[in-house]
């Protein structure tokens, strides 16, 4: 059976001081669940202090997004380099949220398209990612419209085949992949347990299928969407779900506490 792994994505949340203040939190709880892998992704402003709260632990930190190159003149990008030397071991690539497909709208709908990210970026920040020995989270998942017209599956070979294009399998011993329904991020309509477990055990087929079953067999595929205290253990119970990407419910220290615990 593959290790379990719960990562909380705090998003655009916490000053350096409420980090602090969570971690302190959870970190006592969270830390004695060893049998658990546990990575959380602060924003980068807050990288730092986290990693020294958790640097005693088998916690670990990651961020939330990456650029593709080393260095030059990319105003406001971070680097993987950068990420490395901050003590980061993941990152989360291709959230919806950064795809700009959100589940729940809190902008502008004419700001949408600032928020633009392809297949193409995301193999790029991919491979940039493995150049550097960092952890990918790679999130796939489709829209409401995208479901009801029956194109689920489509839809995640599609971001799946994109993302791994040029990449030899044997690089992806550690990789990590999410399904995040873009309809149940932030809305509290959380996917039904049995059918996160049959897309999540699609999203191991389709590995299996375009890089090699052996190395599929050891990505751990994560359910993300909703994930609260009292669905986890529910959803964790179901044969293809290896853990859980937690948003809201990650900046509550019991709430995330909890959740690592049903894992
Ligand atoms: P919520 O848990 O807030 O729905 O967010 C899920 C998510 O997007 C994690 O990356």
């Amino acid at each position: 059976m593959r290790t379990r792994l719960v990562v909380g994505n705090w998003k655009m949340n916490f000053t350096e001081a409420e980090a602090t203040a969570a971690v302190q939190s959870f970190i006592k709880m969270v830390s004695a669940k060893s049998t658990v892998d546990v990575v959380v992704c602060p924003p980068a402003t807050c990288i730092h202090s986290v990693r020294e709260l958790v640097k005693d632990t088998h916690v670990k930190v990651g961020a939330q997004d990456v650029f593709w190159e080393d260095a030059g003149a990319f105003t406001g990008r971070i680097s993987p380099r950068m990420l490395d030397d901050a003590g980061v071991t993941h990152c989360i690539v291709g959230h919806s949220e950064t795809r700009g497909r959100f589940g729940k709208l809190e902008v502008p709908a004419s700001t949408v398209s600032t928020f633009v990210e392809t297949n193409e970026t995301i193999n790029l920040k991919l491979k940039a990612l493995l150049f550097h020995a960092l952890i990918p989270i790679l999130c796939v998942g489709e829209t409401t419209e995208e479901r009801k017209e029956g194109f689920t599956e489509a839809v995640i070979r599609e971001q799946l085949a994109g993302a791994l294009a040029g990449i030899d399998a044997s690089e992806l011993y550690f990789f990590v992949v999410a399904y995040e329904p873009v309809w149940a991020i932030g809305t509290g309509n959380t996917c039904e347990p049995e059918e996160a477990g049959r897309v999540c055990r699609f999203v191991s087929s389709v590995l299996a299928e375009l890089l090699d079953a052996d190395v599929a067999e050891n990505i751990r595929v994560l359910y993300g969407g909703s994930v609260r205290a009292a669905n986890a253990g529910d959803l964790f119970q179901q044969d293809g779900i290896d853990g859980g990407l937690v948003g809201g419910a990650s900046l509550d220290p019991l709430e995330f506490s909890r959740i690592v615990m049903s894992a």
